[in-house]
């Protein structure tokens, strides 16, 4: 199985993480070569933001060597709406530290439809050029998704637009307020582009997410459950509260 971490809770998981990430950015300070950080949205990594604000406040931490992809963003909404994932980082990591807005990226939710796969394979481009991705920060969606790759999605699958599931357009209306108000499409790094990345920290908390948690971990890899893919990444923990390892312990015992 792959390596898993277990905290007691997610602050203390999310300051684990966020010390890691720490780790990595003081290892390059000076050096030409910035660190590539992989971002995820979502409420998961939340707490892993706010540490990463603690570390800059209170102990210096500067990003000023950092650049950074995120995962997705929905089809359809600009940077400046409330639900948008560029919004979502703005508010809860890059106002709050020395990143330079040029050295983050975010998908357009507002290309056109007949520029998505131009636009999608620029942003691959992009990752490649900046030496690829050192750390990759995944969730887990209860369809099993990781970014947005929702079942089915190969283990070779790049970044593309991608249809949300109604399960996960459900879960996330939490932030619109309505379902309605969720759009169908984002465009998503695809499972391929997330394995090109050379660790990757998946992070789970609450009893919700205790058995995708299970399955994706012991599973046969399948493109019905995406993140078993990452069983074949030779550099990918999970890091988990109690509770969304639940599930976990009912196997080894
Ligand atoms: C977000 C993302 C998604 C979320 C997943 C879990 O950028 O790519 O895979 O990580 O939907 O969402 P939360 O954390 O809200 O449970």
């Amino acid at each position: 199985m792959l390596p898993i971490q277990v905290h007691a809770d997610k602050t203390a998981a999310a300051r684990a993480v966020a010390a890691e990430i720490a780790g990595l950015i003081r290892s390059r300070q000076g050096s030409s070569k910035p660190v590539v950080l992989g971002l995820a949205t979502g409420s998961t990594p939340v707490p892993v933001y706010q540490e990463l604000i603690k570390l800059h406040r209170e102990r210096g931490l500067s990003f000023r060597n950092v650049v950074t992809f995120n995962l997705d963003e929905y089809l359809g909404l600009g940077p400046g709406h409330l639900q948008s994932y560029r919004q979502f980082m703005q508010k809860h990591l890059f106002d709050h530290v020395d990143i330079a807005h040029s050295n983050t990226h975010v998908p357009s939710g507002l290309v056109p439809r007949d520029q998505a796969d131009k636009h999608c394979s620029e942003y691959e481009a992009m990752i490649r050029q900046a030496g690829g991705i050192d750390l990759q920060i995944l969730g887990l969606g209860r369809t099993g998704h990781i970014g947005f790759n929702e079942p089915p999605s190969a283990a070779n699958t790049r970044t593309r637009v991608v249809h949300l599931d109604e399960i996960t357009r459900r879960d996330n209306s939490l932030f619109f307020g309505d379902i309605d108000a969720v759009p169908h499409y984002a465009i998503s790094m695809g499972v391929g582009t997330i394995l090109d990345a050379h660790r990757i920290v998946l992070l789970a908390w609450g009893e919700s997410k205790a058995e995708i948690v299970r399955r994706s971990l012991t599973e046969a890899p399948s493109d019905n459950c995406p993140a078993t893919h990452l069983q074949k990444h030779r550099n990918c923990e999970y890091v988990l509260d109690h509770a969304a390892a639940g599930r976990l312990e009912a196997i080894s015992a």
